[in-house]
């Protein structure tokens, strides 16, 4: 249990966290950091990331996830962006602008379920050109095959995993995509913040173990060619360092 206390005509907050004060000025980085992750919590909780969209599709991400892709994808230039877990397509129709825009990439998007309407709005969008849809478990052998029949020799990947978020699903997820992850470009598992939300309104139990950060945690102990590091942002005139973030811990880098 964390109570934070913020006093606005001291400008002091308290950290109270089971017993153990931290006193800290409250524009201070470690009060930014101690807000955040409640304001990260509390706006999982009230569904923030359902409130956007990219060119007319649904994007179920924090805003700043997406920036920080952004600058990922435009640092590494990938010919291929694979995404697991299409929903209504907006992540894929975002990185096909990214592409366009680089005139450069395409993106292979894997749902076990494409729904109709979605498809047919992903498939009718002006930046479907560079979109591949493919129906399936993300882990089944079959699917695996097919997405790694579509990477050609040499071609740079990086892959996003957003599908089932079990510790489960993402690991294998990690053992089946990560051989086509290019040295230099990602593996993300993203939506890792689970592992903080087992206690709030709608988490649910197990989570604080069973989630992403723990998957890739774990991958990495036995492949040692990737290490979990993020990103370096390539502008920062602040203080700050680290992301505000649903995908903790989630950036496997290939070494
Ligand atoms: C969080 S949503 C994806 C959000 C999307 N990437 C975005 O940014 O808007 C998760 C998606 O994963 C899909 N999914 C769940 N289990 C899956 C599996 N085993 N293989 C592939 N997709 C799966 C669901 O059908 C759902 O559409």
């Amino acid at each position: 249990m964390t109570k934070l206390t913020i006093d606005t005509e001291t400008n002091i907050l308290t950290v109270d966290d089971g017993g153990a004060i931290e006193v800290l000025d409250l524009y201070s980085k470690g009060a930014f950091d101690a807000i955040s992750r409640q304001w990260v919590r509390v706006g999982w909780t009230l569904k923030y990331p359902y409130t956007f969209s990219w060119m007319g599709r649904p994007v179920i991400q924090l805003p700043e996830d997406m920036i920080r892709m952004q600058e990922v994808v435009f640092a590494i230039k990938p010919d291929v962006i694979i995404e697991t877990g299409v929903a209504h397509g907006g992540s894929l129709i975002y990185y096909s602008s990214l592409c366009k825009a680089m005139e450069k990439g395409r993106i292979i998007g894997v749902d076990i379920e494409i729904r109709s309407h979605n498809r047919a709005a992903i498939e009718a969008h002006p930046l479907n050109d560079r979109i591949t849809l493919i129906k399936g478990s993300s882990t089944a052998p079959e699917i695996v095959s097919q997405v790694k029949s579509l990477i050609k020799p040499g071609e740079v990947v990086l892959v996003i995993l957003d599908s089932n978020h079990s510790y489960a699903h993402v690991y294998s997820e990690l053992e089946a995509y990560s051989d086509l992850v290019t040295t230099g470009s990602y593996i993300v598992a993203t939506d890792g913040i689970m592992h903080d939300l087992e206690d709030t309104p709608r988490g649910v139990p197990g989570w604080s173990t069973d989630n992403p950060t723990f998957a890739a945690r774990d991958f990495v102990k036995t492949h040692p060619e990737f290490v979990i590091e993020q990103p370096a942002w390539p502008f920062n005139e602040s203080t700050l360092e680290q992301n505000i973030t649903h995908w903790p811990g989630a950036w496997l880098k290939k070494a």
